[in-house]
């Protein structure tokens, strides 16, 4: 395989195996359109020659909208008109793009979002620190259908599939996860598997139903977290056996939950940052509170992994031997000397990366002409922690 050679992913060819991971972009009005900086970004991404896109995550439901200021929604048939000019402008560059589709579940504040925080039960996350409540099992079987509409409006809107988020803690990984999922409904943890699948397969289903064979379906998952009762190798085998079932188009493996979300980034730890803009941790108490903070977030940091170059290509070499599935590592891609090694040697069929493009989105177009350039993201995360601040997305360091 070849990092520039053209590849095979659902119904699609993509002209390079090199992919933009879902980035959360702040670029929306409250009510989720998608504002003219939305259609800038992805038409530059384009253009800078990468084989395709996975947007931002865009909430398919209001009360499962993240707490991050200006996400993109894609919960109601009048989106649609908003995302078609954005899609034909990507496809002018010969580059797919594929909508992330998610769910907060618990991983929300009602602060942003107006509403109850549901969650797949009532358990809290130490991070978000309210305690959810509960779905019902019918409020499961409707966000099933929401879900199934939202790609529907997707396909609508010209994307060429949809990357169902599964991973970073979101409602689905909170039904997988045997942590937090404790129901007694069907939509509980499977015996054998030990892990909870059954939402995960109806909204599946319910996509296909809506959007047929051809409408790419991807999954992102984590290949473990970092909680006290961690998700085994056993059960990420599950995970991937589960989806090589189901048939998906393409799996991409990530890490962790946003109850530790700088193991999901990895990398600089911009506390100053943290302090002054995320909500959870700022204050206006005075410096009391905001020493409480700073040591509460210093004991987060306890468990913090160190960044590592292709950080979660160990899971995703776990899943290639599973499945014939096209796997994508998303993690620690920088060098282009690392891309090119793990697809010449089969280790993973597609490479994704996040921070790199958002310093750089003509990326693909540079190592292009020379195989070993370096991405210039020094893994700050101050990009990351920013999401909180309601600024547009963008590189700090450059
Ligand atoms: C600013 C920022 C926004 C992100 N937004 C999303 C997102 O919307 N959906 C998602 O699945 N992952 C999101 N991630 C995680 C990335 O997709 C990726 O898994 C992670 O950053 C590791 O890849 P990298 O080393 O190439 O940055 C985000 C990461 C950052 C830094």
């Amino acid at each position: 395989m070849n990092l520039f050679e053209s590849a095979t992913l659902g119904a699609y060819q993509l002209k390079n195996r090199i992919i933009r991971s879902g980035t959360f972009e702040g670029m929306a009005d409250y009510q989720g359109h998608p504002l003219p900086e939305y259609r800038q970004l992805y038409s530059k991404l384009a253009s800078g020659g990468v084989g395709g896109i996975i947007t931002g995550f865009a909430y398919i439901s209001p009360e499962g909208k993240a707490m991050q200021p200006g996400q993109v929604g894609i919960d109601r048939q009048e989106m649609v008109e908003y995302f078609l000019p954005i899609t034909d402008e990507v496809h002018q560059f010969d580059c797919k793009i594929f909508m992330q589709l998610a769910h907060t579940g618990r991983q929300t504040r009602k602060q942003e979002t107006g509403l109850d925080v549901w969650g797949a039960s009532n358990k809290k996350s130490l991070y978000f620190r309210g305690f959810p409540r509960e779905l019902s099992t019918r409020q499961v079987y409707l966000l099933v259908k929401r879900f199934g509409e939202a790609a529907e409006y997707a396909k609508a809107a010209g994307f060429d599939g949809v990357q169902i988020h599964a991973a970073h803690g979101y409602l689905i990984h909170q039904f997988l996860l045997p942590t937090i999922n404790n129901r007694n409904d069907e939509f509980g943890i499977d015996a054998q598997s030990s892990i909870g699948t059954k939402f995960l397969s109806m909204v599946i289903e319910e996509i296909r139903k809506k959007c047929g064979d051809d409408f790419a379906l991807l999954v992102k998952v984590s290949g473990s977290d970092d909680f006290f009762t961690r998700f085994t190798s056993a059960q990420f085998v599950s995970l991937i056996q589960f989806l090589d079932d189901q048939k998906v188009d393409g799996i991409e493996i990530s890490y962790g939950t946003m109850d530790n979300a700088l193991n999901i980034f990895r990398g600089a730890v911009p506390l100053k940052v943290v302090l002054k803009y995320n909500p959870i941790f700022k204050t206006n108490h005075g410096i009391g509170e905001m020493l409480h903070n700073a040591l509460v977030y210093s004991l987060m940091r306890i468990k913090l992994k160190p960044f590592l170059p292709t950080y979660n290509l160990e899971y995703a070499k776990i899943a290639k031997a599973l499945t014939g599935i096209p796997i994508i590592s998303v993690g620690g891609f920088r060098k282009g000397a690392e891309m090119r090694g793990c697809l010449e040697n089969g280790l993973v069929d597609f490479i994704s990366l996040c921070r790199p493009f958002i310093c750089e989105p003509n990326l693909v177009q540079k190592l292009e002409q020379d195989g070993n350039y370096s991405a210039k993201c020094v893994n700050c995360n101050i990009c990351a922690i920013m999401c909180d601040s309601g600024q547009p997305t963008r590189c700090y360091k450059r």
